[in-house]
């Protein structure tokens, strides 16, 4: 029996889609039937070979992918699992394929009847908005917030997350389209409107999901002594600071890393999965078929997605 995969075999080109025997698992693994699996920028910078953790070629690239089982000696034929962690996607082959072989501490069960594009993807936005917001940003009731990318899959999340919490959310987004998908309960601005004006009084936290330019737009902004978390850098990798102004500014600077915060999540993750499958919390996805992955890159890489991406294999 074969199984369709897209194999990546040289950095900065995209990955071919071709068959493959369905894989052998050993003792300790796990075979899954892949249903959806997410395309994040995390798997971008994968295949552009922009990572600090890149796997041998070829390779089956996909950080996070949701399925069925196949054989495991630990679940049952056919539980609905969500699989990410133990380098999958990143040091072996991951979830962009039909069927995967992945270390048993990488298979988490979902609820039976759960949307597997879902479960495939909300983990990594839904789960770093939650650090940010809750464990690194400790964001509290009445403070006024900056959130960057606030119309993109994290950014959104963290803006319901800071406004349930009752904070006073301002969110920037880079292109006019996307001041309608900033959720509501936050002031939308664009980032070319980015001021002390617009925001309307000095944050007490920013929460930065794009990097670029915005970045230190909005760091500025900052009351002394507030707190910047760092999420991301789609919008630009590189950030220089003048030490005698960060100095002065003194503004904690916060990193986020999922991957080693991810064990500490698992508590909140049922439950907002959950919050998401019910639509408490809003969290839109693009699907495209395993065929379709240069369209579903595009999306990503340049902004236009709304929400999550996922491949989907059914
Ligand atoms: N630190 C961690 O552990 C961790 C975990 C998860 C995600 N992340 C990172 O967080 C960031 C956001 O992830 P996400 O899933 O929310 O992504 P997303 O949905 O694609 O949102 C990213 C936003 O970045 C903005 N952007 C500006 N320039 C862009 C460009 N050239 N290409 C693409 N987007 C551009 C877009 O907003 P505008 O159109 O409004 O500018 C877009 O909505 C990514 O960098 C991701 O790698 C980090």
């Amino acid at each position: 029996m074969t199984s369709r995969v897209l194999l990546l075999e040289r950095f900065g080109t995209p990955p071919r889609m071709t068959e493959r025997p369905v894989p052998a698992r050993s003792p300790g693994e796990t075979l899954i039937r892949v249903a959806a699996a997410q395309v994040g920028h995390l798997d971008l910078n994968i295949l552009d070979g922009r990572f600090g953790i890149l796997p041998s070629l070829p390779f089956i690239p996909g950080t996070e992918a949701c399925g069925t089982i196949v054989a495991s000696d630990v679940h049952p034929e056919g539980t609905l699992v969500r699989i990410r962690g133990a380098g999958l996607g990143l040091s072996r082959d991951g979830g962009w394929a039909e069927h995967a072989v992945v270390p048993d501490k990488a298979v988490v069960p979902v609820s039976p009847g759960t949307d597997p594009a879902l479960a495939c993807c909300f983990f990594s936005a839904a789960g770093t908005a939650w650090a940010a917001v809750h464990d690194v940003g400790a964001v509290a009731e009445g403070e006024r917030v900056l959130v960057t990318g606030a119309a993109g899959a994290v950014g959104s999340l963290v803006v319901q997350l800071a406004v349930r919490t009752g904070a006073e959310v301002i969110g920037v987004v880079g292109r006019q389209a996307k001041l309608g998908h900033v959720p509501a309960g936050a002031k939308a601005i664009l980032a070319d409107d980015l001021s002390a004006e617009a925001v309307g009084g000095p944050p007490d936290a920013l929460i930065d999901t794009v990097g670029g330019s915005v970045l230190p737009t909005a760091l500025k902004l900052v009351r002394p002594r507030g707190r910047a978390v760092l999420i991301g850098y789609s919008a630009g990798r590189e950030f220089s600071v003048d030490l005698a102004d960060f100095l002065l500014a003194d503004v904690a600077l916060l990193p986020i890393n999922l991957m080693a915060r991810a064990g500490n999540l698992i508590p909140v993750a049922d439950r907002l999965l959950t919050e998401i499958a019910s639509g408490e919390l809003n969290l839109p996805i693009e699907r495209y078929a395993l065929d379709r992955l240069e369209t579903a890159v595009e999306r990503l890489r340049t902004g236009s997605a709304i929400g999550k991406v996922t491949l989907t294999t059914e």
